[in-house]
């Protein structure tokens, strides 16, 4: 059934972002409905513009209705959330916690336009209430709404994959995950090195955490470097894979994000994350905040596609 509210989504269709008319779903009693206000653009949505999904998947805004069976929102309260939109929560791997590993067919990821979910980029949202998190207190929304799916992605690895304060982190990709990566590396107390393919963001990534900066353009920019127990990969495409594992300590592992899914954050890494990002006053940089339109959407997705976005753009409704 439904409420017969119009507005506008966007979809990638064909390699590029279409616009296309979403209509507001009858909420269902274990639903909240959140406005969407703030929404940010990962690459990930420039892989999906062949997808037919919904596009967008890192938003925040108000929640203005609840269902009768949800606990914990309130209307008024500020929530979000990432790419992990649903699970039955009892088959064996939801109940181990690995929710993103769902077996059901009720799993839903990222924007596969299922009902009542029209991506960052729609204006609203009905959601499971258990798969929205509520954004901690003072956190501004642009923050929050890149944390949904960049800051996710890139605390997820520290967590599951057992990174120590004294372990040596390398983060590959200095866009919009890797300048939050480093801040992550740095408050999770490790030796920070950023690997870039050119000198240019080297101010920029000192004062993101790193204790050190590498050209990897650069000849043989990998002799005489002290190995790594992690590098993390946030390249947008294939890096030199070969150069990263030659630069591994024995046992140590190469981490590559950009494996779509494989690394999207279950609700216990995501909530805490929030906890986590806010106690350590983590904080994206905001490359340009503009209002959310078709011809925005699109120049955003021109600019980010073409290396020109420092480090995420932020489109408002
Ligand atoms: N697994 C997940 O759940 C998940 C979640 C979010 C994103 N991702 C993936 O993670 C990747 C990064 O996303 P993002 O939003 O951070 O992208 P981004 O802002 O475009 O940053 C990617 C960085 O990759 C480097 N790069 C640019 N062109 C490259 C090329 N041709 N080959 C290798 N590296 C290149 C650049 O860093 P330098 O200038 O420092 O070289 C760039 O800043 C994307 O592939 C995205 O789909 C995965
Ligand atoms: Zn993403
Ligand atoms: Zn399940």
């Amino acid at each position: 059934m439904s409420t017969g509210d119009k507005f506008y989504a966007y979809k990638g269709i064909g390699g590029k972002v279409v616009k296309s008319e979403s209509e507001l779903k009858e909420l269902k009693p274990e639903e909240v409905l959140i406005r969407i206000t703030h929404a940010s653009l990962c690459y990930s949505d420039v892989h999906f513009l062949d997808s037919g999904f919904v596009l967008g998947h890192e938003q925040v805004g108000r929640v203005e209705r609840v269902g009768s069976a949800t606990e914990g929102f309130q209307v008024g309260d500020v929530a979000g959330y990432g790419c992990n939109h649903k699970a039955c929560l009892v088959c064996r791997e939801c109940l181990s916690g690995a929710d993103t590993l769902c077996s059901s067919k009720l799993k839903r990821m990222h924007g596969s336009a299922e009902e009542g979910h029209h991506g960052g980029f729609g204006k609203y949202v009905t959601m499971d209430y258990r798969f929205a998190h509520k954004i901690p207190e003072g956190m501004d929304f642009s923050s929050a709404a890149i944390f949904m799916c960049c800051g996710a992605t890139t605390f997820g690895p520290f967590f599951k994959y057992g990174i120590q304060p004294y372990h040596r982190v390398a983060i590959s990709g200095i866009g919009g995950l890797g300048h939050v990566a480093l801040q992550v590396a740095r408050a999770w107390g490790c030796h920070v090195t950023a690997l870039s393919s050119s000198d240019k963001k080297r101010e920029d990534a000192l004062r993101f955490g790193a204790h050190e900066y590498i050209n990897t353009s650069n000849e043989g920019w990998s002799e005489g470097l002290k190995p790594f127990d992690f590098v993390i990969s946030s390249n947008n495409a294939q890096p030199q894979y070969d150069g990263f594992v030659n630069v591994l300590a024995p046992r140590g592992s190469l981490i590559l994000l950009a494996i779509g899914g494989s690394l999207v954050a279950t609700r216990q890494e995501h909530a805490l994350m929030l906890e986590f990002f806010a106690r350590h006053k983590i904080t994206p940089q905001i490359a340009e905040t503009m209002p959310l339109t078709e011809k925005n959407l699109q120049s955003a997705f021109d600019r980010l596609r073409k290396g020109e976005c420092k480090y995420r753009f932020v489109l408002t409704h």
